[in-house]
């Protein structure tokens, strides 16, 4: 470990860096960083080195440079990964094999294959991969986690997972709105990482990947066959989407997603799971939870406060908390499902056919 001891306060600070300093590494990963106590930003590294350059001097990091290689040498602990979804393997690879703990942004890879590799380095290295889904850790998915692991609803027959969202300029090439999303945000994303389909854009990988995550974190249905729908209405890349799947035991779940929500449009977001011995509505855009236990009356959470709703400096502070507290779970094989689903479900609606996860 490369913690730095800092005399002011007593206190260990686990080394990070962060490669890729774009649109989202500037939004919510470098700030959540830079404001942790826990942590001491090590450098950032980006393939354009005036934006690592412009990054490290705006988040206070002490090194900026265009290879993953230099900022593993002047040691860290952990390395956040927010390159385009084609740029993941490599570097996440890289920190891995150097002992590095990682947080690698969503989608974990584009194909299954690419996700298993670095999962299985990643338990063979013993070090935590996480990736960069924010909704697991709102309040509410945290309680509705915990009621299905301690059994409050019985066993799951059934999940399924609504995320609709206004994503339609981004498909079309108008990526110009990423600019505004929160005052840290340094730079508009690239067109090409949502609008072009060979480098893992569209709904599928760029959306669906949070539901599909959240849906399965939540159930732990682990599907096993699956069929899948698609449409590209006027882009490139697919802008709707359902899956409907089987799981392991029999229970089923199905997955509808859109990015076509008008200007303006909240985003519509919920979860409805259903047990054996009760059922759950979870909406993560209006920041709602009902758990309806049967022979009880429907009990509502508290409703998420406006700035619980979008954790989006979790995922950076779980890495964060997982350098010290080796016992804390990771998300390497949520992500490795996750991509199994989203390959299996595009393979289907390429071939009007039913997929078989395990073949
Ligand atoms: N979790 C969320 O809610 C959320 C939101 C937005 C984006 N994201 C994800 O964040 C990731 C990055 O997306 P973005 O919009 O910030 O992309 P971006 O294009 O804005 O930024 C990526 C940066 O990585 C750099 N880069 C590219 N290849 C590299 C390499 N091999 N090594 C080092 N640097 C490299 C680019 O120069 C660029 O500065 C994607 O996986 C995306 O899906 C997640």
């Amino acid at each position: 470990m490369m913690l730095q001891h800092d005399a002011m306060t007593g206190q260990d600070r686990a080394r990070v860096g962060v490669v890729g300093s774009g649109w989202w590494a500037t939004t919510a990963h470098l700030p959540a960083l830079s404001r942790d106590p826990r942590a001491e930003l090590a450098g950032v590294v980006d393939l354009d080195r005036s934006r690592a350059a412009e990054a490290a001097e705006r988040f206070g990091a002490p090194l900026a440079c265009d290879t993953v290689e230099e900022l593993l040498e002047a040691g860290v602990d952990g390395v956040v990964v927010a390159t385009p979804h084609d740029q993941h393997y490599e570097p996440t690879r890289l920190a891995l094999e150097h002992g590095a703990d990682v947080l690698l942004e969503k989608p974990m890879a584009i194909e299954a294959a690419e996700a298993r590799a670095l999962v299985a380095l990643s338990r063979e290295r013993g070090r935590r991969l996480d990736v960069g889904y924010p909704f697991l850790y709102t309040r509410h998915a945290l309680a509705l986690k915990q009621a299905f692991d301690q059994g409050e609803l019985g066993e799951v027959v059934t999940a399924t997972g609504v995320f609709a969202r206004g994503m339609m300029p981004f498909y079309a090439g108008d990526v110009s709105s990423s600019k505004e999303t929160a005052p840290d945000t340094m730079w508009e994303t690239d067109v090409a990482t949502w609008a072009n389909a060979e480098r893992g854009g569209g709904q599928m990988l760029s959306q669906v990947t949070h539901a599909a995550s959240l849906l399965l974190h939540l159930s732990g249905l682990q599907p096993e066959t699956l069929f899948a729908a698609t449409d590209n209405y006027t882009t490139d890349v697919d802008v709707w989407d359902v899956i409907a799947f089987q799981a392991r035991g029999g229970a089923i779940g199905s997955l509808t997603s859109t990015g076509t929500l008008g200007a303006g449009a909240a985003r519509v977001e919920e979860y409805r799971i259903f047990g054996t011995e009760g059922h759950a509505l979870l909406d993560t855009s209006e920041g709602t939870l009902v758990i309806t236990r049967y022979g009880d009356a429907p009990r509502e959470d508290r409703p998420l406060e406006p700035d619980e709703i979008y954790p989006m400096y979790a995922p950076a502070e779980r890495l964060v908390s997982g350098i010290f507290d080796r016992e804390l779970p990771d998300t390497a094989e949520l992500g490795l499902l996750t991509v199994e689903l989203l390959a299996g479900a595009r393979t289907s609606a390429k071939n009007g056919s039913t997929v078989r996860l395990d073949a």
